[in-house]
């Protein structure tokens, strides 16, 4: 027998949260855990673009043929454009690949296997706090995985000065996962200049860049949002950058995501593609189709990318309002809490500057679910909830 030597793993910690409040029965409940947005009536519905893509597939799509382990030619072009602009002097080098992957997380783990080949013992540095899986990816595929110091939680800092700090410390090689925007789960992201620095002293160190991008238009817009994408990969030689449609098109089940490759030269990216488009073969042999043919179709007709583009922002906007109330609020609740920092960060995820007790307390005595970490996401608060989840949180500050 060889089944017989496992103990149990505990959930990833953000799944947790929703199996939690899935069985929660209070008809009060409130869901900030996973990232997923939700529009003013609670509701995570589908958008309008979608649907219409759906309907023009079912009409008009003709084959269910394979694809191939890169995926839908068209989206990976789509992708492309929209991460580095049309006229990126690295695609026009020929420096630049883009691979369909299922979802996000596929496209880290195409980018993480990839370094695994290229250089075993390369390390990963990991932000602190960062999204769990960065760490399960880095643990599976076997590679050295460090943390670099990002956000203070209890003071509610961005740290940037400890996070060059300890840049400091990697050596040539290293590869540096960063949040191409919104950082998940600080809201706490880099400014222009901040991101033009750190081009800079990663070039002069020949650290390698793996931005991970889950929330392109949840900051400032699809195009604002991609700076550090578009620079990064135009300064540097070497680029990895994961990304997803998860979010910015709704499609979460679907797993629209991707993994591009920037190499040093057009021949050199040739040769590294061929090595990811071989891992792809081994561990899924090529993408599922639906959820990138729907992204295709979308950004491919420029009326319907327009609209697309409309109900991005009208996202964007939702949460930031949602932000901005939350910190008025809790200002004029609860005067000493501090959360004025809420209406500054970015995307979905903001850090509560909350003990564990009072973390645990918004959980149990409110159905108020979040990580235990206090990572809450500010999508799921809505006009309809907000006042139950800021006389929760000023309760803890009036006692
Ligand atoms: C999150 O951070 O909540 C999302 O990215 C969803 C996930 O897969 O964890």
């Amino acid at each position: 027998m060889i089944f017989s030597g496992l103990s149990e793993v505990g959930d990833d910690p953000i799944l947790l949260v929703s199996t939690m409040y899935r069985a929660c029965t209070n008809p009060n409940k409130v869901d900030l855990g996973v990232g997923v947005y939700k529009n003013a009536a609670g509701e995570t519905a589908i958008l309008k673009t979608v649907k219409k893509a759906e309907q023009y597939l079912v009409t008009n799509q003709k084959t269910k043929e394979y694809l191939s382990p890169a995926g839908n030619p068209d989206y990976n072009r789509e992708v492309q454009k929209l991460l580095l602009g049309e006229m990126h002097p690295a695609i026009k080098q020929g420096r630049v690949t883009t691979i369909q992957a299922p979802g996000g997380t596929g496209g880290i783990r195409i980018g993480a296997d990839f370094i695994k080949i290229c250089k075993p013992d390369t390390t990963l540095w990991i932000s602190d706090p960062t999204w769990p899986n960065h760490h399960s990816i880095a643990r599976s595929v076997g590679l050295k995985a460090k943390s670099y110091r990002y956000y203070d939680t209890k003071k509610g800092e961005f740290l940037y000065d400890e996070m060059m700090e300890d840049f400091g410390q990697a050596t040539a090689g290293d590869v540096i996962i960063l949040h191409g925007c919104c950082h998940n789960a600080s809201g706490a992201d880099l400014t222009k200049e901040q991101w033009d620095e750190l081009a800079v002293f990663m070039k002069e160190r020949a650290l390698v860049p793996f931005i991970d991008i889950a929330y392109q238009g949840f900051a400032n817009g699809i195009d604002e949002d991609a700076y550090a994408v578009r620079m990064m990969s135009e300064k540097l030689p070497e680029v990895l950058i994961a990304s997803s449609f998860s979010k910015n098109f709704a499609m979460y089940r679907d797993r629209a995501g991707a993994i591009t490759l920037v190499s040093s030269s057009d021949e050199l990216n040739k040769i590294n593609a061929s090595h990811m488009l071989m891992t792809v073969r081994s561990i899924y042999s090529m993408p599922p189709d639906h959820g990138a043919a729907v992204v295709a179709h979308i950004l491919g007709d420029k009326e319907l990318q327009a609209e697309w583009r409309k109900e991005v922002d009208e996202m964007r906007s939702r949460v930031k309002k949602m932000r901005r109330l939350f910190a008025e609020k809790m200002a004029a609740k609860a005067p000493n809490s501090g959360f004025g920092y809420i209406a500054e960060q970015n995307g979905m995820f903001s850090f509560l500057t909350l003990t564990p007790e009072q973390i645990q307390s918004l959980i149990k005595d409110h159905s108020i679910f979040m990580m235990a970490s206090g990572r809450v996401n500010m999508a799921g608060l809505t006009e309809d909830n907000i006042d139950y989840v800021t006389d929760a949180v000023a309760s803890l500050f009036n006692t």
